[in-house]
C-alpha cells in the first residue's frame, strides 16, 4: 500500500528538511506559460516540436511538480495572411482550412501529450471579443496614430499587400524571399517598403503605391524603457525579470532591432479575414495578425478560467510570471511589439521571460512544407502510437536551445538505443528483475554502508537540485542530460557491486545493494517524469509507488524497507529500434519529397523545347536505323549512370552503352526490341567502345521510354530508318 512507501511519513523527515529548509514554507507561485500559436495553415512538424512546444511542456510539467500554480495555455493562429494566402492556393476557403488544420493539430498535441491547460483558437467568439476590446482601450487612450500612407497595391488583384502578400530581398541578409513583415531566415521585422524588389505575392508583378489609412503603434516612443526592461530587466524602476536568464539570441535581436531605430509600424490591415477594427470608419479593416494572435494567449486565458472556476486576471497581474515559449522567428513580436501593448494597456504584466529557440533540420536540409521535406507529427503518431517518449527523448536531446540543430532518423536510433534502453532501461531492468529474483519482489533492508554506497548517495542528493537549477534556467536539454547522467550513475553502481555475483556468498550486502538500486530507481521515476512522463510511469508501476513528489527526488528513503514491488515481472522499458524502421523512414522522406516535387512538375504547364536547327534531308537520310535486341545487359563498374548492353543488331552483336542505369535495371531490358542508330561513329565511354545508340524518348517529368517498333514482326535488322 502507497502509505507505507514514503521513508518521509516513516518518521524520518529530518533527511527533507536538511536537503530542501524551504520547502515547507515555499509560497506557490504563479505562472501563465504560452507555446507560440501555430497557424492553422498546415500540420506541425518535429521542429516546430522541439524548438517550442515540447520543452514548453518539459518546463510546465516540472513546474507542476513543484506544486506551483501554472497556466498553460495555446490555440489556433487562425487569421493573417498564412491563412488566406494558403486557401487560395487550395482553391478553399479560409474557415474551411483553419477548421481542417486546427483539428488536425489540436488531435496531435493531445496523442503526443503536450498538456495544455487549454488548446483554443483565434476564432473564437471570445477572442474576437479580447481583441477588440483591447483595441478599443489602446485606442482611447491614443496609444495609436492614425496615418495615411503609400503602401504596395496589386491592380490585378485589387488589394493591398501586406505581410506574406508582399515579398522581396531582404535589406538584413539579402535572402530572396524575405515577406513584407518578416525575413524568415535572419528573423528581422520588416516593413514592406523596406523590402529590396518588392513583388505581389497574389500575380507575381511589381505593385503600385496607393493611398490608405492605418492605426500606428509609434514604437520609437517606446525604445526609452524597452532597453533598460530587456538588458537589465527593470521596469518603471523595478526588477521585474533576471536578465541572466534570458538568451542571447533573445537580447541580441532585441538590441539589434533597437539599435536600428524603432519605427511606427500598423496594427490594422486591409483585408476582409480577421477581427473588424472596432472603430468608426474602419470599414474593410482587421487588425494586423500579430496584434490580434498574443492576445488570443489572454482569451485563452479567460476562456480555461471560466471553466475550470478560476480568475482569469489572477494569471495576468500581480506576480504571476508570464513565459512566451516561441520559435526565434517570433522574438521582436513577444519581446518588443507586444510588450508594447501590454504596457500601453496598463493593467497586465510584461513577460517574465521569452525562451526562443532556433531552428531544427532535417536530415542535412531545411524542414519545409512547401517541397515536402518534413516528419510531421500527426503522421509519427499515427504510425508509432507506442514511441511517443521516445521521440520526446530525442527531440529534447538535440533541442535547438542555443544553436540551429538537426533531426536524423539514424541519430533518433542511436539515442533511444544507446542511451534510453542501454542505459535508462537497463538500469532499470536489472533493479526490478533481481528484485523479483532474489527477493520475492520486496524491498531488502539497507544495512552497513560501504564507502561506494556513501559516494553513490551523496551523489544521488546532488541531481535533484542540479535538474531543477536547469530547468529554471529553460535549458531543457541540459537537464534531461543530467536525469540520464542519473540514471547513468545506477549502472555504473550495479555494475560495480556486481551484486549477482554476491548473491552465492554475501545475501545481506546483496540486500544494500539492491535497496540503494531500488532508490535510485524510484528517484528517476520522479526527475524523468517532466521529459517522459509515459515511461516514468511505468517504472512507478513496476515499483508500485504511485506518483512521487519533486522534493521526494534525492532522497535514498523513498521506498521503505519490504514494500512490495508489483508482482508481475516488469516489461521491456524501452524497445530498440532496428535498421529496417530506420531505413524506412528515410525512405519515405525521400519519396515524399520526389512524389511532390512531381506534383509540382505536373501542376506546371508543360515547357516543350523550342523547335532546334532545320536539318536537310540528305542528312536525314544519312542515319542507318535498325531493330535491334538487347541480348545481355550490365551495369557499368563504378557508374550509377551506365548500362553496358549487348545487342543482337541482324548484321552483328555489338556492345552500346547507354545512360539509362537509373531508369532500367539489367532485367528490364534484357529481350527487349529497340531502335538502334548504327552509323554512330564508335565512342569511348569509361573504357567501353560503344558502337552505336538505342534511341530513347524522354518526357517533361523525366521519365524514359524505349522507341520500340511494336510489330513483333520487326526482328533484329529490319531498317526503319
Ligand atoms: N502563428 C505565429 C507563427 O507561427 C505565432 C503566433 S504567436 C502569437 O509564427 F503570439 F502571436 F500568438
Ligand atoms: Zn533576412
Amino acid at each position: 500500500m502507497i502509505q507505507f512507501i514514503f521513508a518521509k511519513e516513516m518518521g524520518n523527515p529530518s533527511s527533507f528538511e536538511g536537503r530542501h529548509p524551504n520547502y515547507k514554507y515555499m509560497k506557490n507561485n504563479k505562472y501563465t506559460v504560452t507555446a507560440a500559436l501555430p497557424y492553422a495553415n498546415g500540420p506541425l512538424h518535429l521542429g516546430h516540436v522541439a524548438g517550442v512546444y515540447l520543452p514548453a511542456d518539459v518546463f510546465v510539467r516540472f513546474l507542476r511538480m513543484k506544486k506551483e500554480d501554472v497556466v498553460f495555455v495555446c490555440a489556433s493562429d487562425e487569421h493573417g495572411a498564412a491563412i488566406t494566402l494558403r486557401a487560395k492556393k487550395e482553391s478553399t476557403t479560409p474557415q474551411e482550412i483553419v477548421d481542417k488544420y486546427h483539428q488536425i493539430n489540436k488531435k496531435a498535441f493531445v496523442d503526443f501529450g503536450i498538456g495544455f491547460d487549454i488548446y483554443s483558437r483565434t476564432s473564437n467568439p471570445i477572442h474576437h471579443q479580447t481583441a477588440s476590446d483591447y483595441f478599443k482601450v489602446l485606442n482611447d487612450k491614443g496609444s495609436f496614430t492614425k496615418k495615411t500612407t503609400e503602401q504596395y497595391y496589386d491592380e490585378d488583384f485589387k488589394q493591398f499587400l501586406a505581410d506574406r502578400y508582399i515579398s522581396g530581398k531582404c535589406p538584413n541578409c539579402s535572402n530572396d524571399g524575405a515577406y513584407g513583415d518578416q525575413c524568415e531566415k535572419c528573423g528581422t521585422a520588416l516593413s514592406p517598403m523596406d523590402l529590396i524588389n518588392p513583388i505581389s505575392t497574389l500575380s507575381g508583378k511589381t505593385p503600385i503605391k496607393r493611398e490608405t489609412t492605418h492605426w500606428f503603434l509609434p514604437m520609437d516612443q517606446h525604445e526609452e524603457w524597452l532597453r533598460p526592461w530587456i538588458k537589465e530587466g527593470i521596469l518603471d524602476g523595478k526588477q521585474q525579470h533576471d536578465p541572466k536568464t534570458w538568451r542571447n539570441q533573445v537580447n541580441g535581436q532585441c538590441m539589434s532591432w533597437i539599435d536600428g531605430g524603432l519605427h511606427a509600424r500598423a496594427m490594422t490591415r486591409d483585408l476582409d479575414w480577421g477581427v473588424k477594427v472596432p472603430v468608426e470608419g474602419a470599414d474593410g479593416k482587421v487588425l494586423y495578425v500579430w496584434l490580434d494572435a498574443p492576445i488570443g494567449y489572454i482569451s485563452a486565458t479567460k476562456e480555461w478560467a471560466a471553466k475550470n472556476n478560476k480568475n482569469w486576471k489572477d494569471y495576468w497581474t500581480g506576480d504571476s510570471k508570464l513565459i512566451h515559449f516561441i520559435g526565434k522567428d517570433n522574438i521582436v513580436f513577444h519581446a518588443i511589439i507586444f510588450p508594447i501593448l501590454l504596457k500601453e494597456h496598463g493593467e497586465f504584466n510584461l513577460p517574465y521571460n521569452v525562451p526562443a529557440y532556433e531552428f531544427l533540420n532535417l536530415e542535412g536540409d531545411k524542414f519545409s512544407t512547401s517541397r515536402n521535406w518534413a516528419v510531421w507529427l500527426h503522421e509519427y503518431m499515427a504510425e508509432n502510437p507506442d514511441k511517443i517518449d521516445e521521440l520526446k527523448y530525442v527531440l529534447t536531446s538535440i533541442a535547438p536551445e542555443s544553436k540551429d540543430a538537426e533531426f536524423t532518423w539514424k541519430e533518433f536510433q542511436a539515442r533511444i538505443n544507446n542511451e534510453l534502453a542501454d542505459i535508462l532501461g537497463n538500469f532499470v531492468n536489472r533493479a526490478v528483475v533481481l528484485t523479483h529474483k532474489y527477493f520475492d519482489a520486496n524491498v531488502p533492508n539497507r544495512g552497513e554502508l560501504t564507502d561506494v554506497d556513501k559516494d553513490v548517495i551523496a551523489q544521488m542528493a546532488e541531481f535533484p537540485a542540479k535538474i531543477e537549477g536547469l530547468i529554471r534556467k529553460y535549458k531543457i536539454r541540459e537537464a534531461q542530460s543530467e536525469a540520464m547522467n542519473f540514471a547513468r550513475l545506477g549502472n555504473k553502481y550495479l555494475a560495480e557491486t556486481e551484486p549477482w555475483k554476491l548473491a552465492k556468498t554475501d545475501m545481506e550486502r546483496v540486500e544494500t545493494i539492491m535497496n540503494i538500486a531500488l532508490q535510485i530507481t524510484a528517484n528517476l521515476t520522479i526527475v524523468f517524469a517532466p521529459f517522459l512522463p509515459e515511461k516514468a510511469k511505468t517504472i512507478a508501476f513496476f515499483l508500485n509507488c504511485g506518483t512521487l513528489d519533486w522534493d521526494l527526488a534525492g532522497s535514498v528513503d523513498i521506498l521503505a524497507a519490504s514494500h512490495a514491488l508489483d508482482s508481475n515481472k516488469p516489461s521491456i522499458l524501452v524497445s530498440k529500434i532496428e535498421d529496417p524502421f530506420v531505413e524506412a523512414q528515410v525512405a519515405k522522406l525521400e519519396a515524399s519529397k520526389l512524389e511532390k516535387a512531381a506534383e509540382d512538375k505536373a501542376a506546371q504547364p508543360i515547357q516543350h523545347p523550342v523547335q532546334k536547327a532545320e536539318t536537310t534531308f540528305d542528312d536525314f537520310m544519312k542515319m542507318d536505323i535498325r531493330v535491334g535486341e538487347i541480348l545481355e545487359a550490365e551495369k557499368v563498374k563504378k557508374s550509377d549512370k551506365l548500362l553496358k548492353m549487348l545487342v543482337d543488331t541482324g548484321l552483328d552483336k555489338r556492345t552500346i552503352v547507354s545512360g539509362i542505369a537509373e531508369h532500367f535495371t539489367p532485367e528490364d531490358v534484357i529481350g527487349k526490341k529497340v531502335s538502334v542508330l548504327m552509323n554512330l561513329a564508335p565512342r569511348k565511354i569509361r573504357g567501353v567502345v560503344s558502337e552505336g545508340m538505342i534511341l530513347i524518348a524522354e518526357n517533361s517529368v523525366g521519365e524514359l521510354s524505349f522507341l520500340s517498333p511494336e510489330e513483333t514482326t520487326f526482328n533484329p535488322g529490319s531498317d526503319i530508318s
